[in-house]
């Protein structure tokens, strides 16, 4: 008989590994996972400067059928989208970049609750780890490493809270 006394805080459900050799694969990886977003998708980036996250943010954008160009928010922490994708019934796309933010007392001033409690936006954040209690159970986690000039290795993750 096994007695279970912990309940786990999130379980991990998938896990890939993909290795790029290029900016254009970065992106291709991305675009396929934006094809397959639904409702309520939430996008966690990690990695150095220079990893890829806003390399993968663009492939994932163009995948959600965005064709602007889409810079990297880095100065404007915020960025929105309006999402075409009425199908899906989704509203808008935020890319969202945490880089410059030195506290949680800052991120509480983004709105950042808001935007992602409602299951018509899909949200991509790079530096998640800077959303400290923000950070959503329920998420996908993109983590980017550097290998050499034109290698990335990308790990995915999708977690569903514990049951
Ligand atoms: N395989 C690759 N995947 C993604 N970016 C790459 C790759 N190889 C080289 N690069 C370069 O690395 C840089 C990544 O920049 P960026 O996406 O802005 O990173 P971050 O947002 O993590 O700071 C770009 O200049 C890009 O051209
Ligand atoms: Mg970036």
């Amino acid at each position: 008989m096994v007695y279970l006394l912990f309940e786990p805080i999130e379980i991990i459900l998938r896990m890939k590994t993909y290795n790029s050799k290029s900016l254009e694969e970065t992106q291709k990886i991305a675009e396929e996972l934006g094809v397959s977003l639904t409702k309520g998708s939430i996008i966690t980036l990690y990695g150095d400067l220079g990893s890829g996250k806003t390399t993968f943010v663009q492939g994932l954008a163009k995948g959600l059928g965005i064709d602007r160009r889409l810079n990297s928010p880095t100065f404007i922490i915020v960025r929105s989208y309006k999402l075409k994708t009425t199908a899906k019934n989704l509203k808008s796309f935020y890319h969202i970049d945490l880089y410059r933010i030195q506290n949680e007392k800052e991120i509480e001033g983004l709105g950042l609750k808001e935007i992602m409690s409602d299951p018509q936006n899909i949200v991509a954040i790079e530096w998640a780890e800077k959303l400290g209690t923000l950070l959503p159970e329920k998420r996908t986690d993109i983590k980017l490493e550097y290998v050499d000039e034109n290698r990335r290795s990308m790990s995915i993750y999708d977690y569903t809270p514990g049951v």
